[in-house]
């Protein structure tokens, strides 16, 4: 790495605590520590200054309805709607400033800057549009598009008209937005032809298509036509519409917002858990959007007049909370990059935030590790000196890598904010407040005020500072998921079962369980260790072990399979499937391959596994257990300890030595 500043690296590298800089202390949204106090001295009402923050149509009678758990109801009898709270309500007052900074992938392309007025009428014009193809309340329209403006604006249009939307990623197959489709009942998609992947014009269309042949109803689709003349030539059947025609046919259309009540639903968001079936996990109207609205100006220290750069993709949880509704319920620019950091070339990133002035970073420790491997003379080539607090999301982030980030993006002069938060919580949950906690490298810091997260033995009791344990959350809080869309019972077994009593009406008695393992130190700073169930971290994004196998498992030849995370030092971890074959098939590399595709196919690229081990057997336990914890250390190559509860110890060394011969 680094050569010219080394005496600085040999500092920082001994250096285990950061208070945070004094000039963001001064100007933050959030400065008296008196703040964890408070919270809990006032909890639940503390919440109420999340729902200030919002602009309610009828105010609530009830903070917090727990009467039901763990089926919580928050700020009862309110209704609001999310899409005014966006934009409506800035209207007045910023109408002309930037909502939305887009970059396309392309550097020949003009980027787009919509205004809040532009936003607004986009917005609305797109709502009158969905309406008029007979999306009503309550119709679930998804939308399976990658970073391009007509998202988030089909995202609030949605809102707008109490809608809920189910963003599928772009990169998921059309296997994935196909389950996606069904699993939701939803009749109503919005796409694009394409989008542009590190020069390339990618076909998007084609996609959605095969997937659409796979959903059980009739549906209306909408297509955003993207790559113009680098299209591939595309038409559309009855049942599609062009976007601009549409918005076309409905030019200065205003659409009322819709009365919204604080719980009705504001979008489902499928996300990976331990059996092969997504979750479809259920976000509300006021309990959401309080939430993120409240942490992106305490967390993410975010002001009207900011423009606030998120890298991540609005296809999972971090775009939803964090680049659309937090910063535009704060009323500042929020931005949006097409592309990968490395197109045209590794400055591409650097020299964005330089441009447009970017005041917040908040990005994944993978795309971190990526920066510190190219080096840092690209970001030094930069004026980023308008950057005033760094964040990270997803993932552990280890101390050499938030170091790295913390001098040579921030210049040691920007926080940076190790947020630890789930689809399911909607926002942040464990991370210090940038302005005033000190930070500690590799912990994501306390639990937020009006939290109470512990670490917990198997038995529920709180372990000591330093053990590993298992965190759960005690209380809880308006931004959580509600339940799992049309299915109650799971909600319950999969966050609450295992450290709840689950016949007691009493909230002290229901205890949510994130399946990520923890431990705490003596000043409270949580360090997440990881997922303790089957779902592996790649690049930050949560993939089940069961979904990869089950596509394995469905390839003609393949008898059984069993996938573990191996570590790698970009992706954190990645994919190895380890794989026995049905007699007479052979164990070739154009069936490696076979399988390779059908695990892009069932899930998409991300899901790719690093390494397919055949194998004639899997090591099993005695009762015919498959252990996993071995295939791991075998992929990671760390020494294998004791084998001889194994039902078949031989096969270990065969695993190992086919692994190595690859
Ligand atoms: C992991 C992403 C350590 C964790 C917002 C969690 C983290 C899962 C952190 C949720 C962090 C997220 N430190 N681990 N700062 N942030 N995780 O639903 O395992 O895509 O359970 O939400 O990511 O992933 P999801």
């Amino acid at each position: 790495m680094s050569d010219d500043n080394g005496e600085l690296e040999a500092r920082l590298e001994e250096q285990e605590e950061f208070e945070p800089p004094a000039a963001f202390v001064e100007q933050a949204n959030v400065s008296d520590s008196d703040i964890y106090d408070e919270f809990e001295e006032n909890w639940p009402d503390c919440w109420e200054r999340a729902a200030s923050m919002l602009d309610w149509t009828d105010d609530y009678d009830q903070v917090l309805d727990a009467e039901n758990p763990p089926f919580y109801e928050w700020f009862t009898g309110g209704e609001l709607n999310a899409s005014a709270n966006c934009l409506d309500r800035h209207l007045e007052e910023r109408g002309d400033q930037p909502a939305i900074e887009w970059v396309g992938e392309p550097t020949d392309e003009e980027n787009v800057t919509l205004t809040y007025r532009d936003l607004y009428e986009r917005v609305n014009e797109c709502a009158a549009a969905l309406r008029e193809m007979g999306v009503g309340e309550d119709d679930v329209v998804t939308m399976y598009m990658p970073m391009i403006p007509q998202l988030p604006v089909a995202m609030l249009a949605c809102a707008r008209i109490g809608a809920p939307h189910s963003v599928v990623f772009a990169g998921f197959s059309a296997e994935a937005l196909a389950t996606r489709m069904n699993a939701a009942d939803s009749e109503y998609l919005v796409t694009c032809d394409g989008y542009y992947r590190r020069g390339d014009p990618l076909d998007h269309l084609s996609k959605a298509n095969e997937g659409l042949d796979s959903v059980e109803h009739e549906t209306t689709t909408v297509v955003v036509d993207r790559l113009g003349d680098d299209g591939h030539g595309h038409e559309l059947d009855d049942s599609q519409h062009d976007w601009d025609d549409l918005l076309a046919d409905h030019e200065g259309a205003e659409i009322d917002p819709v009365d919204r009540d604080a719980e009705d639903m504001l979008f489902l968001m499928y996300t990976s858990g331990t059996t092969g079936e997504p979750k479809g996990v259920k976000h509300t109207t006021a309990g959401y959007l309080s939430w993120v609205t409240w942490t992106s100006h305490s967390v993410l220290d975010i002001k009207p007049e900011d423009t606030y750069f998120c890298s991540a993709d609005i296809g999972w949880i971090t775009g939803h909370s964090y680049i659309v509704y937090g910063p535009l319920s704060l009323g500042t620019t929020t931005m949006m990059y097409e592309g990968t950091p490395d197109h045209p070339d590794r400055n591409r990133l650097w020299e964005i935030i330089e441009e447009y002035e970017a005041t917040q970073l908040y990005t994944a420790p993978t795309a971190i590790r990526s920066f510190m491997k190219w080096g840092h003379q690209y970001p030094d080539d930069h004026d980023l000196s308008s950057l005033r607090l760094l964040g990270t999301v997803g993932e552990p982030i280890n101390p050499r890598a938030w170091k790295w980030y913390y001098q040579h993006i921030g210049d040691e002069e920007c926080p940076v904010v190790d947020t630890w938060w789930q689809t399911e919580t909607g926002g942040h949950m464990i991370t210090t407040l940038p302005g005033v906690g000190k930070m500690k490298p590799g912990s994501a810091g306390p639990a937020l005020p009006g939290l109470d997260a512990q670490i917990v033995d198997t038995n529920g009791e709180a372990v000591d500072p330093g053990r590993a344990g298992h965190l759960t959350v005690q209380k809880p809080w308006p931004g959580m998921l509600r339940t799992l869309y049309n299915n109650d019972e799971r909600f319950v077994d999969e966050y609450w079962r295992e450290y709840s009593d689950t016949d007691s009406e009493d909230m002290a008695d229901w205890v949510y369980f994130p399946e990520d393992g923890a431990k705490v130190d003596d000043d409270g700073y949580i360090t997440v260790l990881g997922r303790v169930d089957d779902v592996l971290n790649v690049s930050g994004h949560r993939l089940g072990t069961m979904e990869i196998e089950s596509a394995i498992v469905g390839v003609e030849g393949v008898a059984e399979a069993a996938v573990v995370g191996g570590d790698h030092e970009v992706k954190g971890e990645a994919v190895y499937a380890y794989v026995i074959v049905e007699d007479g098939q052979a164990e070739s590399d154009e069936f490696r391959d076979e399988i390779v595709t059908a695990v892009e196919d069932a899930i998409g690229p991300i899901a790719r596994p690093e390494a397919v081990v055949f194998t004639p057997e899997l090591p099993k336990t005695r009762s015919g257990k498959i252990m996993r914890r071995l295939l791991e250390d075998i992929a990671n190559g760390d020494d294998i300890g004791d084998t001889s509860t194994l039902r078949n110890p031989e096969v270990v060394e065969d695993i190992k030595t086919t692994l190595d011969e690859e």
